[in-house]
Formats: structure tokens, sequence, C-alpha cells
């Protein structure tokens, strides 16, 4: 028998409250739990060089909570003797950055991956930026593992999150920002008005014009809102996210629908090789007329509406998530299908230009932008999604990281 990896699981079971442990208490938890054989604490045997007189069951559990502390599983508390806690990677739980600290996570050639509070990130910052894609903590009643804003402050935060943002952001810049539609009145199935306090918020404390307000329509969304569709039955599942799109100088947006074409159909490829329309007809009261030869001319793809199609779950979703579970390492609740990510940072910048995404959580923004030749940086306040994230990166050019956690192995 492997007794110190069979330990493994026991000591982080005994661990598992995250308080402290003295060894004496966990060799009794031990023994009561029959981990260890009885009588087997009492057992003396002559060991090492000088056959000095040891337990053989106390030597394999300090072997394996040596092994727990080089996995990143176990620490000692500082300054006491035999005393040992879990890890709060262990626990899955998940460490804010402390204030006016910010550390490097992992760089690549293209991109700066921080961990730091957006606020002490960006404060001071002064570069270019074309674009901000963010999708912000939401207000809502029951927060994800990362927390949430109360309602009466959201407004405040988002606009004091996005101004060091807008004062960097080049002339026709812009900003795509994605909150949650589904933040309800007390006790009522009436949507909160807080999401269009903020659309107003930043066109008047920021200057930012409303370009767009796409729909993120997501098939996979889990059936919600609860309250309201399955049990009074008197609202629609919710099938969609708002993305609000803003610039700074909508007169000088460098945004391009032909970066997204997608293909066309069948149908319209026919009508264009039989040079368009041969009909005259007047629709909507006058205001779309079609005459022979309209849709005629050849184009290289059909403009998207703004009505965008993506699942939430995609292969580097499942990916990360699986390093992460692998890793002990949280998994992340509310992140883009990278698919997603990719059409928007297309849509709204060119090769060669700079995103951010201040609130970053596994980086899918971040990450469309390395596959198309953007630069980035990003910032995320939980030190353990970004460990997540730098998986995602690591096959990059310029890969390199500062490995945030202790004793953090690969
Ligand atoms: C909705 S998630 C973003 C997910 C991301 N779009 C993705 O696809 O991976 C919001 C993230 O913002 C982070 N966050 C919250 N407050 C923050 C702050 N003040 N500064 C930086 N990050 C913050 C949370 O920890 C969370 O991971």
């Amino acid at each position: 028998m492997n007794l110190q990896q069979d330990l493994f699981k026991p000591l982080m079971a005994a661990y598992s409250r995250g308080e402290p442990l003295r060894n004496d208490q966990l060799y009794k938890s031990l023994s009561i739990d029959k981990v260890i054989p009885e009588g087997a604490l009492l057992e003396r045997v002559p060991t090492g060089k000088d056959r000095a007189l040891h337990n053989p069951v106390t030597r394999k559990i300090r072997w394996a909570q040596h092994s727990l502390r080089a996995l990143g599983l176990l620490e000692k508390v500082p300054g006491e003797r035999g005393v040992w806690r879990s890890t709060a990677k262990a626990r899955g739980e998940l460490t804010p950055a402390p204030r006016r600290t910010v550390l490097l996570g992992f760089s690549t050639k293209l991109g700066l991956a921080l961990w730091g509070d957006c606020a002490d990130v960006f404060k001071g910052f002064n570069e270019p930026i074309h674009c901000c894609l963010t999708s912000p903590p939401y207000c809502i009643d029951r927060p994800r593992a990362y927390g949430g804003i109360a309602e009466s402050l959201y407004v405040d935060f988002i606009c004091r999150a996005m101004e060091p943002i807008v004062k960097n952001l080049v002339a026709g810049g812009t900003i795509a920002l994605n909150i949650t539609q589904d933040v309800f009145l007390k006790g009522l199935p009436a949507r909160s008005l807080t999401p269009e306090r903020v659309v107003i918020a930043l066109h008047e404390k920021l200057g930012l014009y409303k370009v767009d307000s796409l729909v993120w329509s997501n098939a996979s969304k889990a059936p919600g809102p609860i309250a309201w569709a399955s049990k009074e039955r008197v609202l629609l599942n919710t099938g969609y996210e708002p993305i609000y799109i803003f610039s700074n100088d909508p007169s000088r947006m460098f945004a391009s629908n032909q970066r997204v074409l997608q293909p066309h159909t069948e149908r319209h490829l026919k009508l264009i090789a039989k040079g368009g329309e041969n009909r005259t007809g007047v629709y909507g009261d006058g205001a779309n007329k079609i005459y022979p030869g309209s849709f005629g001319a050849p184009t290289e793809g059909r403009i998207p509406r703004n009505v965008l199609q993506f699942g939430g779950r995609c292969h580097s979703q499942t990916e990360v998530r699986r390093f992460a579970k692998e890793q002990g390492l949280p998994v992340h609740g509310a992140t883009f299908p990278l698919a997603l990510a990719k059409f928007l940072i297309e849509y709204l910048t060119r090769p060669g230009d700079t995103m951010v995404d201040n609130f970053a959580g596994w980086f899918t923004g971040p990450l469309a932008a390395e596959l198309t030749g953007r630069r980035w940086l990003a910032s995320e306040r939980m030190l353990q999604y970004v460990e997540g994230a730098r998986r995602r990166f690591m096959g990059f050019a310029g890969y390199s990281d500062a490995h945030l956690l202790p004793e953090w192995e690969s």
C-alpha cells in the first residue's frame, strides 16, 4: 500500500473546513476515521543514519503534508510549529487583489493580464485604446461567486470603472458593454431600469453615444427568471442579453461590418447571378422600394443583423473548465463564448489595434484579441480566474507568466 498517496484524500478532508489543525489533532482524527490502523501511532522503529526511533505513520503523514504543500493545496500556519491548513486554492475560494496592488498574471507578445482591481490598473493609464469589450459584475439579487454590486451603487460603479478607459479611447473608438437585463423590482415581475440608467449616465457623464444595443441570443441559456416564468408563469424565459455599443465619436467610427460578413444564402447568390430582381415593388408605405436590378450587385457577403446567435458553451470554455478543475481552481460561472468575443473584436477593431477588458474573468475577450492579432490589456480582481485563464494563452508568441499562486506547479 502506498500510504503516502492514500493519505492525500483523508488529509484534504481533515483540512477541508479551512481551519488550522495541529498535527496531534490531525493524527487523532485520522485514527478515529480508521485511516491509521489501530495502535499504529504507538509504534517506534529505528530510522535514518542515526537509527533514532520514529513513528513510521506520522513520518508518512508529514511527507504527504509536504507533497500537498508542493501542489499548493496545504500550507503551514506562519509562526506555528506543526500547524497546517488548506490553501484558498484548495478550497476553491477566490482571492481578491488587495487595493492598490497590481501584479502581472501572464503576458504574451500582444498583451498583458493583470491581477488587480480595475480602478488600480487603469488609474493613471495613458495609452491609446481602440475598444473596450467587457462584461462587468451584474447587479443581481443572488450574486455570482465573485460578488455583485448593489443596485443603488451600480450606475456609479460602471461610470467610475469606464471613466479612465473613455479618457484614453481614440476618436471613433468603441465600448461594448454586456450587462444583464434580468434585474427585477422586489417582488414584482417588472424589470429594473438600471440598465437604461447606465446607458443614460454613460452618455451624460462620460459623453458616450449609444450606437447600438446588440441582442446576444443564447438558445442554451438556462430557463429563467424562475419566479416569474416557471412559477408564476407571467413572463417569458429570457433568451438574450443586451450588448450595448458606445462610441465617443460616432462620425469617426472604425468599426466595420465588412470584417464580419457572413456567407450569402443560396437564394441570394442565385439572385445576384441572375442580375437581381426583375420586378417593381413598394413596401412599408414607400419606405422600401424594389426595382428591376435591386440586390443584383455582387458583394462579398451578408451584413450581419444586430441579433447575434451564439450558444453559451464552446470548445474553448470546455478546455479552460477542464484545466481549472484539474488544478483545483474555481470554475468561472459567467463567461462569453469565444466566437461571440471574436465576432465583436473583429467588427469593432482592426488588426494591430488595442482592446482592453477591465472585468476580464477568464480573459475570453483578450483571447479573441490575441487570436485575431489585436493588442490587449486586461484586469481581473480574482487571482484564481487569472490563474485559470493563463492556460488559454500558453501557446502564444512571447508567453510568459509570473506564477502568481504560491508553489504553483504547472
Ligand atoms: C462577468 S465576469 C467576466 C467574464 C469574461 N467576460 C469572460 O468571458 O471570461 C466579471 C468579472 O469581473 C471581475 N471583477 C469584479 N469586480 C472587479 C474589479 N473591480 N476589477 C477587476 N475585475 C473585477 C469578477 O471577478 C469577474 O470575474
